[in-house]
């Protein structure tokens, strides 16, 4: 947090990282169209599989050292979670730009985020990846301090 209230100009990389990460559209249905071998694994013509976003965010080939949350990741934004191909997310740009606002305007008006309670906990959810709730404390960017840097 500190690094980016320093340097605004991270949060484009923070966000990729962030999407990287948490990968909110964790995995997706796919119908096998014709037979297929994938390494060892025969897919039949009409499996339906799952194709895993958040897993191909976290190869160990592509994303060295993947458990670690890194701002300055230099492919970062290499990341699978708004898919790829025919289907890629069309709201990608959209949403990207939207995350990167929101930070930075949280980062000029709050600092010193923290845990309240650290029994957050995710969604039992196969396709999304989300927290249930999350409690958290902040303190207050002085007002003066933050319309001098607005
Ligand atoms: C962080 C936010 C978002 C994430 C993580 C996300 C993720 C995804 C993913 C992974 C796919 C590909 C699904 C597949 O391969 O079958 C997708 C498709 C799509 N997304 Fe998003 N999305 C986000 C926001 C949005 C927004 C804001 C819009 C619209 C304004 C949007 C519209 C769409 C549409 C229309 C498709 C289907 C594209 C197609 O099948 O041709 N998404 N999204």
């Amino acid at each position: 947090m500190k690094l980016l209230q320093t340097d605004l100009s991270q949060v484009e990389n923070f966000v990729e990282e962030v999407l990287r990460m948490e990968s909110p559209t964790a995995g997706m249905w796919r119908v096998v169209t014709q037979d297929t071998k994938l390494e060892d694994v025969d897919l039949k013509a009409g499996s339906l599989v799952m194709i895993r976003f958040d897993a191909s965010n976290r190869d160990p080939i592509k994303f060295p050292e993947g458990e670690r949350f890194d701002v300055r990741r230099h492919n970062a934004s290499n990341h699978l979670s708004f898919g790829y191909g025919i289907h890629y997310c069309l709201g990608a740009m959209l949403a990207g730009k939207e995350m990167q606002i929101a930070y930075e305007r949280l980062l000029l008006r709050i600092k010193n985020i923290r845990l309240a309670q650290d029994d957050y906990q995710y969604l039992p959810n196969i396709l999304m990846r989300g927290l249930k709730h999350l409690y958290i404390e902040f303190d207050k960017v002085a007002v003066e301090q933050s319309e001098t840097q607005h």
